[in-house]
């Protein structure tokens, strides 16, 4: 079954194409992006073809400039040609187009130099008023680290050290003779911190060097239309509301899990594991959103305050609790229809002993009004059957069962599955009689799909947050006290499995769902996972 999206507004459903062109009207100011490693994997897959998209779509500034900057022996002219090469490569059909590729990149610069040389910087400093100078304008600075996390630190002191950031900054002469003065932003990639306390050390540096309003922490599952429809979704049709709490819910499910394992980031995911990786960030979020109370208005503040009051509202779960609410795992080695698939212990930079978890289980508890004695199970890992993102929301069975001599017997919950990727939809699970039998029940859908209603390819997380930095709006962005209150609830399940760490960590076959312990965390509450 499938919606029809104009129902009710007496116009025939023929399915829409997007005019994406025409979503958005303002462009932001003139601009000049500044990336820190800028010939790494994150440039080359994500930033430069988002930025592209952009540019296709009229949705960057007139005046805007690109200077990479990494170790690389680069000139301007090889950092063109090497951007050029990752868009054809990355970029979707349609932004291939060698015009608007040369468009974008008719501004692009490159300064060649290590992270901790603070002549490196001083050149950059350089390089930016040469490019104002050279435009006539001077452009907002978008500082994107997009290094490995170790570089935080070093890339925003020296800074500081060549007055770029935000509270070190000397106008120039352009500058200084404006009556708004350009602005000085920094985007951090994740992770952020390591624990409660890295992160605060973090947050400390950054607010010494930028305003609180001029620091954009990704987590580019912010940025996917299906996660910022979560809001939407819930606040934009009546129905829902009400039944969203203790009354009706029976469970809520979270499911984030791939089928690729951790390929060249052995070294990064030795330190970090899946807790750090994708709970302490993501799901977290996806948690927030799903649990949070409406908010005034959909402004970043009144939103991000429902937010950071869910995240203070999480009941820890505390060394004594770790055994029984949690579960950690790690892939073995196994087989595909073509491959041998590697064990996680055999991947390149990971110790052959490694303790380290790349599946993790969780039942956690939201201790408020709403949500009281609700429990929220979540899943996440490589190398599991497949690629999925979803929210699912477990209704509560029907008060008195009539159908017990039916086929099929009693009704199946309701559910409300929220797949956020990768095949977008909503769906609505819900029990009919069955045609032409007069004894049988069963479970069918209502089911909303991006794809088949708006036909086109959702656009990517990075174009919209950069995007929103670009003009200063923050609602997509984890502030500090989101940051803050994430690392508590994490630390102190860190710090629980640490206690444990004598004890082996589960194992699971790659491509199936994750360890036998997962499946018995929901089971002993007379529950079950969806999809195994
Ligand atoms: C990143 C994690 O933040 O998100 C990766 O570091 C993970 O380990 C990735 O693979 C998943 O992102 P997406 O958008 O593909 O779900």
């Amino acid at each position: 079954m499938s919606i029809d999206k104009n129902a009710g507004s007496g116009k025939v459903s023929t399915g829409h194409k997007i005019q994406r062109k025409k979503m958005r009207l303002s462009s932001p100011n003139p601009t000049t992006i500044i990336i820190f490693g800028g010939t790494g994997d994150l440039t080359r897959r994500k930033l430069l073809p988002a930025l592209l998209e952009l540019k296709a779509l009229g949705m960057l500034p007139e005046c805007f400039n690109i200077v990479g900057f990494a170790t690389r022996p680069l000139t301007d002219e090889t950092y063109r040609e090497f951007a050029t090469t990752a868009l054809k490569e990355f970029s979707s059909t349609r932004e291939k187009d060698e015009d608007v590729i040369s468009a974008l990149l008719s501004n692009t610069h490159f300064v060649s130099s290590a992270f901790d040389d603070q002549s490196g910087f001083n050149k950059l400093s350089e390089k930016l008023t040469e490019i104002d100078d050279t435009n006539g304008i001077a452009t907002n600075k978008l500082y994107y680290l997009a290094t490995p996390p170790s570089f935080f630190h070093t890339i925003v002191s020296m800074l500081a050290g060549a007055n770029l950031t935000n509270k070190s900054f000397i106008p120039t002469k352009i500058e200084s003779s404006l009556k708004s003065p350009p602005t000085q932003k920094i985007i951090i990639e994740k992770p952020f911190g390591k624990d409660l306390e890295s992160a605060e050390t973090l947050n400390k540096l950054l607010l010494k060097e930028f305003e609180e309003d001029d620091i954009f922490r990704i987590d580019h599952y912010l940025g996917k239309e299906t996660v910022q429809n979560i809001l939407f979704f819930r606040f934009a049709n009546g129905i829902y509301e009400p039944v969203w709490n203790r009354k009706y819910i029976d469970h809520i499910q979270i499911t984030v899990s791939e089928n690729h394992g951790v390929g060249s980031r052995g070294k990064y995911f030795e330190e970090a594991g899946i807790l750090r990786d994708m709970f302490q960030n993501h799901i977290i979020q996806l948690i927030a959103l799903v649990g949070m109370e409406p908010p005034i208005n959909m402004e970043a503040e009144s939103i991000r305050s429902k937010k950071i009051d869910l995240l203070k509202s999480l009941r820890p779960i505390t060394k004594d609790m770790v055994n029984t609410q949690t579960v950690r795992g790690q892939y073995l080695k196994g087989r595909d229809e073509d491959d041998e698939i590697k064990a996680y212990k055999e991947e390149n930079n990971v110790s052959p002993t490694s303790k380290t978890e790349t599946f993790t289980a969780l039942k956690l508890f939201i201790d408020n009004w709403r949500w009281s004695g609700v429990p929220f199970y979540i899943r996440t890992g490589k190398r599991l059957k497949e690629r999925l993102t979803e929210i699912a929301v477990f209704f509560k069975e029907v008060p008195h069962c009539l159908f017990t001599d039916f086929v099929g017997g009693c009704p199946n919950n309701n559910k409300l599955i929220i797949k956020i990727q990768p095949d977008e939809r909503i769906i609505f699970c819900f029990n009919i009689k069955v045609p032409g039998a007069p004894d049988r029940l069963e479970e069918v859908q209502m089911d909303f799909s991006y794809s088949e209603t708006y036909k086109t390819e959702l656009p990517d997380a990075y174009e919209r947050l950069l995007y929103d930095c670009m003009i200063g709006d923050s609602t997509l962005f984890p502030h500090r006290e989101d940051i803050k209150a994430s690392w508590s609830f994490v630390t102190e399940i860190l710090e629980g499995w640490e206690e444990l760490e004598g004890l082996e960590i589960s194992t699971y076959d790659p491509l199936s769902w994750g360890p036998k312990e997962a499946s018995d965390l929901i089971e002993k509450d007379s529950r079950k996972w969806r999809n195994t």
